[in-house]
């Protein structure tokens, strides 16, 4: 089906455009926060291993459906798959989707709220003579604050819908651009002093030596989640980015680009994370305070620290910045499209329902640390349910979609612009969709919670 560009609606504006917005959203918390402390917690190099299966054996295949999808359509999640009419549950994985993007920013702004903290603590040396342990502490008191977790997580949230509202070529790709690339420069600059820290070797064996006996079932699912939400993928994020892509860019070479580009800055966020944990006797499985605790120590520990960790800290939250406006622009796609609303008023409708959830996920530490669930508090609990049930959940059903329901053809003419260009793997890719990918996600997912048991 061919879809007739919408004269209102905008696409990126060229190559590197869409490039930059889409390693945009992949590349941020995720990468940098997230993977670390959950392949601290979960044995290190037998998880890393896995995600790394996981990215190419499923990531990419998740990732080109959904762009696939996006860029056929031309609409939101929901919309795109009411456009392609092949029954009418099938919107309802949009709408799981949309609905993920509202959880996953409402804590994942909590965090990038920390990133702002952090960068005020740079500016102000507040880092400075202090040990990790003190570090940790400071970590700790600044969370079960009251105010603070709060306040940031709010200027977190009003940053990311200014720039939504202006517009995916104006807002999105401007900031990408230029910043990504200097957070690699930076990344490399921080491994070098982890890596030459005294110790370091032990740091680098625990993220690279596979222990595959501390794999358990939850781990599974865990590096399957985690790769998902790195990769921005499985709940309609880059069907919304895809449906801003003009016809003739090759999907497949970007999403390759971007699932490279991302997977490289986790992987070196690890090295430059882990030989501090060591080096610095911190607790690789401290958890969700891993990164604050590690970082600022080794800005302690090397010269320039000061100008390093605040310009460091900046990339952090601009890194955040990038992804949290790709959350956004899914939840505004789709009541700009089914609510009919204008941008402006979609954007701050949605951002206050989201901000409302949010502020429990701020506060979880502080206000709001006897709302808990499971033993897990409310951002545990977003956190936790979302990436590794939501994302794995919208994966499955995307690839189920395009594998089974969306036809051969339109797959291949996706995929070959119309037969533009050669895309001799479209047969390996659909192979991959209908059979490889659902039977790998279902395998994983009921094993990890439980249902089958292997
Ligand atoms: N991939 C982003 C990161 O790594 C997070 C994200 C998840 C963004 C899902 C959009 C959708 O930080």
């Amino acid at each position: 089906m061919n879809s007739i560009p919408d004269p209102e609606r905008e696409s990126f504006s060229s190559k590197f455009g869409i490039l930059a917005a889409t390693a945009g959203s992949a590349i941020g918390l995720g990468n940098i926060w997230r993977f670390p402390y959950v392949a601290g917690e979960n044995g290190g190099g037998a998880f890393l291993f896995l995600y790394l299966g996981f990215v190419l054996a499923l990531g990419i295949p998740v990732m080109l459906s959904e762009m696939l999808i996006g860029r056929n359509t031309l609409k939101s999640p929901v919309g795109a798959f009411v456009k392609l009419k092949k029954g009418r549950a099938w919107p309802l994985v949009g709408i799981m989707g949309v609905s993920g993007a509202f959880f996953i920013l409402a804590f994942y702004a909590a965090v990038a709220g920390w990133t702002l903290e952090y960068l005020y603590q740079s500016v102000t040396n507040g880092f400075s003579g202090k040990s990790p342990d003190e570090l940790g502490d400071m970590f700790n008191a600044f969370r079960e604050g009251s105010w603070r977790p709060i306040i940031w997580f709010l200027v977190f949230m009003v940053m990311t819908s200014a720039i939504v509202i202006s517009g995916v070529k104006k807002g999105i790709e401007k900031y990408t651009k230029i910043l990504m690339p200097l957070l690699l420069a930076i990344l490399v600059i921080l491994s070098i002093r982890s890596l030459t820290l005294p110790g370091a070797g032990e740091g680098l064996r625990f993220l690279f030596e596979p222990d595959f006996s501390k794999i358990t079932a939850n781990t599974i699912l865990q590096a399957l989640g985690q790769a998902f939400f790195s990769l921005s993928i499985g709940m309609g994020t880059l069907i919304t980015y895809g449906s801003y892509i003009t016809k003739n860019n090759n999907l497949s070479s970007t999403v390759i680009s971007v699932s490279l580009a991302d997977t490289f800055i986790a992987i070196l966020a690890g090295v430059a994370i882990f030989p501090a944990v060591f080096a610095f006797g911190i607790d690789p499985a401290a958890g969700e305070d891993l990164t604050f605790i590690a970082l600022p120590s080794i800005f302690q520990q090397m010269v320039g620290g000061y100008f390093f960790s605040t310009l460091f800290f900046v990339l952090l939250a601009v890194a955040a910045l990038t992804s949290t406006i790709s959350m956004l622009e899914v939840v505004v796609t789709y009541f700009v499209e089914e609510l009919k609303l204008k941008r402006k008023r979609a954007t701050i409708l949605a951002s206050v329902l989201i901000s409302t959830i949010g502020l429990f996920a701020a506060g979880s530490w502080g206000w709001f640390e006897n709302m808990t669930l499971f033993g897990k508090n409310v951002f545990g609990l977003l956190n936790f349910t979302s990436v590794n049930l939501l994302l794995p959940l919208g994966g499955f059903f995307i690839v189920i979609f395009v594998g089974w329901f969306m036809g051969g053809k339109v797959v291949k003419d996706e995929l070959s612009n119309e037969g533009s260009l050669k895309a001799r793997f479209w047969l390996v890719f659909l192979f991959l969709v209908r059979f490889v990918a659902p039977i790998a996600i279902a395998v994983v997912f009921l094993n990890g919670i439980g249902i089958i048991n292997f």
